[in-house]
Formats: C-alpha cells, sequence, structure tokens
C-alpha cells in the first residue's frame, strides 16, 4: 500500500481509504468490524465517515458508522489512523438541526468526537455546501477546532470548483485554516462533475482528491447487466439510478470492454475501475466501499498492478460523452 501526501500537508494517507458509508445500513456491525480489521491489516490507514452515516436506514438515528468505528478504534494504535468525518447534515431537531453555521459545527464535532471516542479528528470535511451561512462563517467555526486541537485539517466535499476557489480566497485573506483536501463524486460513468473544473482547480492549488463511489454504488462491478434481474441484497437492487445506467447501451459497452481488461491482467471488473481512477495522478486515494471482507479482499487488488496507457485511454474513449 502506498502512503501519500494529502494536498499541500504533511498528511500521509493511504492510497486507498475506507469508506464506511454502509455501516449501519447494508453492513451490520460484525461485518463493520472485520472491513475495518481487514482494510487496518492491508495497510490503509485512512478511514472515511461522517455523522449522517447510515441515517437514511431504517431505524438508524444517525452517527451509527462512527460509533462502530468508535468502538473498534479501542483497540488500535490512534496514531497510526488518519479519521477523517464530515458535518453538514441533519443530527437534531430544530433549526439549527443541520448546516455549516458555528452554531451546528461545534456542537456536530463534540458529537463526532463523543461518538468517535477520541480526542481529535484528523481531517474534518464539509459534507456539501450551505448556502444559508456565509463561508467565513464556516472558515472560521473550523479554524477554531484547528486552534482548540480538536481537528487537525479541514476538507470538502460535493462543493463545486468555485467555491472551493473562494474558500482558498477567503481563508488567505483572513489568514485561517484552509482546505486541504476535495472529495468529490467520480467514477468511470460519473466524470463531468470532477474532471470538467475541479480537477484543474486542485492540480493548480495543490488541493488533495480523494474521490468516492469508484464502482458508482456497485455498478462497475459488472454485476448489474441489462435485462436481469438486480442481485438479490445489492444495493442496486430496486434504485433508480441503478437502473438508468443499466439501461444504457454505453455503459454496457463500457463494462464489456472492462472485463477485457480485467481478463487480460487476471484481474476484476471492480479492479479495473479502481486502477483507472488511480492511473489519475490528480487523485490522492480511491475511498472504497466493502459490505464484507471478501468484497474488500476483492478491491485491494486494484493496487497490484496498472493500467497500460492504451488500456486506460480505451476508457477514457468509451466514456469521454459525458464530458461533451
Ligand atoms: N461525500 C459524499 O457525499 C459521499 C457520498 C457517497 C459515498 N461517500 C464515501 O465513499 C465511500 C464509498 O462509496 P460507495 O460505497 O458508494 O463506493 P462504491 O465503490 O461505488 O460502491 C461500493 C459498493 O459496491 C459493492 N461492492 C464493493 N466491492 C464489491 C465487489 N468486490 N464485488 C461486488 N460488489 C462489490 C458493494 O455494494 P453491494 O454489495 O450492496 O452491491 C459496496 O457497498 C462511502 O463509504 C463514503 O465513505 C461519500
Amino acid at each position: 500500500m502506498e502512503h501519500r501526501k494529502l494536498g499541500k500537508s504533511g498528511l500521509k494517507v493511504s492510497e486507498l481509504c475506507l469508506g464506511t458509508m454502509t455501516f449501519g445500513w447494508t453492513t451490520d456491525e460484525k461485518h463493520s468490524y472485520e472491513v475495518l480489521d481487514t482494510a487496518f491489516d492491508a495497510g490503509i490507514n485512512f478511514i472515511d465517515t461522517a455523522d449522517i452515516y447510515s441515517r437514511w436506514s431504517p431505524g438508524n438515528p444517525g452517527g451509527v458508522a462512527e460509533t462502530f468505528i468508535g468502538k473498534w478504534m479501542r483497540g488500535k494504535p490512534r496514531e497510526q489512523i488518519v479519521l477523517a468525518t464530515k458535518v453538514r447534515g441533519r443530527m437534531w431537531d430544530g433549526a439549527n438541526g443541520e448546516g455549516l453555521s458555528r452554531v451546528h459545527i461545534i456542537k456536530a464535532c463534540h458529537d463526532s468526537l463523543r461518538r468517535l471516542q477520541t480526542d481529535h479528528i484528523d481531517l474534518y470535511q464539509l459534507h456539501w455546501a450551505d448556502a444559508d451561512t456565509p463561508l467565513e462563517e464556516t472558515l472560521r467555526a473550523l479554524d477554531d477546532l484547528v486552534h482548540a486541537g480538536k481537528v487537525r485539517y479541514i476538507g470538502v466535499s460535493n462543493y463545486p470548483a468555485w467555491q472551493i476557489a473562494k474558500a482558498l480566497w477567503l481563508s488567505d485573506k483572513h489568514n485561517l485554516e484552509s482546505v486541504i483536501c476535495a472529495q468529490p463524486h467520480y467514477n468511470l460513468v460519473w466524470r463531468a462533475e470532477y474532471e470538467r473544473e475541479l480537477m484543474a482547480l486542485c492540480a493548480e492549488e495543490k488541493i488533495g482528491v480523494i474521490p468516492y463511489s469508484p464502482l458508482q454504488g456497485g455498478f462497475l462491478t459488472g454485476k448489474y447487466r441489462k435485462g436481469a434481474p438486480m442481485p438479490k441484497g445489492s444495493r442496486g437492487e430496486g434504485n433508480e439510478r441503478m437502473t438508468r445506467f443499466v439501461n444504457d447501451d454505453r455503459n454496457m459497452a463500457l463494462l464489456d470492454a472492462m472485463e477485457k481488461i480485467a481478463l487480460e491482467h487476471g484481474k476484476t471488473i471492480p479492479q479495473v475501475a479502481i486502477a483507472w481512477m488511480l492511473a489519475n495522478h490528480t487523485v490522492t486515494s480511491a475511498i472504497i466501499g466493502a459490505n464484507t471482507a471478501a468484497q474488500l479482499n476483492d478491491l485491494l487488488g486494484a493496487i497490484t498492478f496498472h493500467l497500460s496507457a492504451d488500456q486506460k485511454k480505451s476508457l477514457d474513449d468509451l466514456t469521454a460523452w459525458q464530458l461533451a
């Protein structure tokens, strides 16, 4: 496992980051610990979570993924883990139960620290933008948390390039802590959001890039095929977006090409999807998700080979229509 500097900072993170969005949703507590152990044993030192995970699953109040991670970390060397979480989503009732106001951020941070059973968060990320709160207020709250020793570094997720540029400018102007990384949605069937503007900004400003959903929630495993029933128990079952991906013939042609490349290397389709992402040199670490240790062990095979330049280009070309 390679470890890389995250953006301009001195923080070193593994080239694969373990995402935990399914903990308490499609991954129960026992399997969550198995996945965490497998990741840690493989050299993954970087864990991504969020306070809201997985609030959308029935009976889950939010905070469950953080709680599992907190329990798991009790038996682990904290200093060897780079723990990233996020703030923004609704976590309690009332007008300030969500958002990026000073009031919401400070309480949400303390709540996360309690669930995670730690005295600091290594990377605290704004989950998505809040049009109701001035960016300067948000940055000042984060700056205070850094100076209080509760947060080490700050980052953003789902932010468009112009808002990151504005955040960098405000931090510069007011001498506030600056964001070191961006967490965009990015993969072979979701290219435009990152590649159109954000990629150039991140390269120019040396912002670390930690894309999420490299398999598009499982679509880029090849297990969803046109005309075939959705695999039972998978995240795609009954999911409208997944149905749209499956019904697009361009995506089916892509999966065929990925399968061919996978066979050439003796690899799997999901490994090819992740290898494609890591072949983009603006990407620092890919945030992967797995429900079981077996799935994760498959994904770990993505870092043991490289796509040839021709293979990378063929996948770029097959998906270039997204950038038109
Ligand atoms: N910032 C944000 O707004 C945001 C949004 C989404 C995600 N994230 C982060 O990114 C992480 C990863 O996102 P993601 O879970 O959407 O990633 P993903 O890599 O696109 O999808 C992971 C899913 O693919 C399936 N899968 C994984 N390995 C497989 C294998 N070897 N064979 C077959 N199926 C396999 C599993 O679902 P099934 O078994 O159910 O098919 C798994 O839950 C999250 O945990 C979270 O930390 C952030």
